[in-house]
């Protein structure tokens, strides 16, 4: 029988927490604090290079199974952009994230920007943008990007890696030297929050967390959670 007495022991996992810490006072409103710590991460990146995606996120659904029990999902994604109104990401809508999100519109995304001891968690709503919003970033999408999106039908299961890049080359042939219009299928998503937790390790395990929750009014509400 397996020993279960005492779990194998991973290599650095008593670092103690000594990069920061969250004030009593931090800001009201917890987009200014987002702001300060997304800028913190992109130039963590650039200063020492060890945050190699600063706006990666981890976007967590809700799946339900044919019988109606829910089954969390995750995965990454890169955060395209942020606002008083949400958190914007793209990809395909007929994903599964995508029908996920569609029948179940509730999302929590996590920043992981461990580099710095620091995570951040965000629940709330999901939308879709306006075409518009979509339109905008599908025009900023290098061409190969654009048709990789035409090429794939995100979450589906394929025969081999040959018949995915025809499925590309199949792309390129439609287009041909004129502009890849963006696919109904494809857009962004917006997640509206409804609470964000900043999370900043410190000494002893003995960590900052401040955690803000949205107001029917509006307003943003601050609470300490203890570690
Ligand atoms: C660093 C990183 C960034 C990613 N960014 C995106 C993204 O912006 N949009 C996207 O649809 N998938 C992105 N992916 C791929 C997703 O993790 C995932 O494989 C894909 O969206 C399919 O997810 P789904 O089947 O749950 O819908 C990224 C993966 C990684 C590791």
């Amino acid at each position: 029988m397996t020993d279960r007495s005492a779990l194998p022991r991973l290599p650095g996992e008593r670092t103690d927490y000594l990069a920061g810490s969250l004030p009593d006072d931090a800001p009201a409103d917890p987009l200014e604090l987002f702001d300060i710590w997304l800028a913190e991460a992109f130039s963590r990146r650039e200063e020492h290079g060890d945050l190699p995606e600063p706006s990666a996120v981890v976007l967590a659904t809700v799946a339900l199974e044919a019988d109606g029990a829910p089954r969390p999902r995750s995965r990454t994604v890169l955060l395209k952009g942020h606002d008083a109104e949400g958190f914007v990401v793209f990809t395909n809508l007929d994903s599964d994230k995508g029908h996920e999100l569609a029948s179940t519109p509730r999302a929590a995304l996590l920043m992981p920007w461990y580099p710095l001891q620091r995570q951040v968690r965000i629940e709330g709503t999901a939308e879709q943008v306006t075409a518009a919003e979509s339109d905008a970033y599908w025009s900023q999408r290098p061409r190969g990007s654009q048709l990789g999106a035409w090429a794939s039908h995100q979450s589906r299961s394929i025969a081999s890696r040959e018949t995915l890049e025809a499925q590309y080359a199949a792309a390129e042939e439609r287009f041909g030297g004129g502009p890849v219009p963006r696919p109904e299928f494809w857009g962004g998503l917006r997640v509206r929050p409804t609470s964000l937790e900043f999370w900043q390790g410190r000494p002893h395990r003995f960590h900052d967390r401040i955690l803000y929750t949205a107001s029917a009014d509006g307003t943003w509400e601050r609470h300490r959670l203890q570690p």
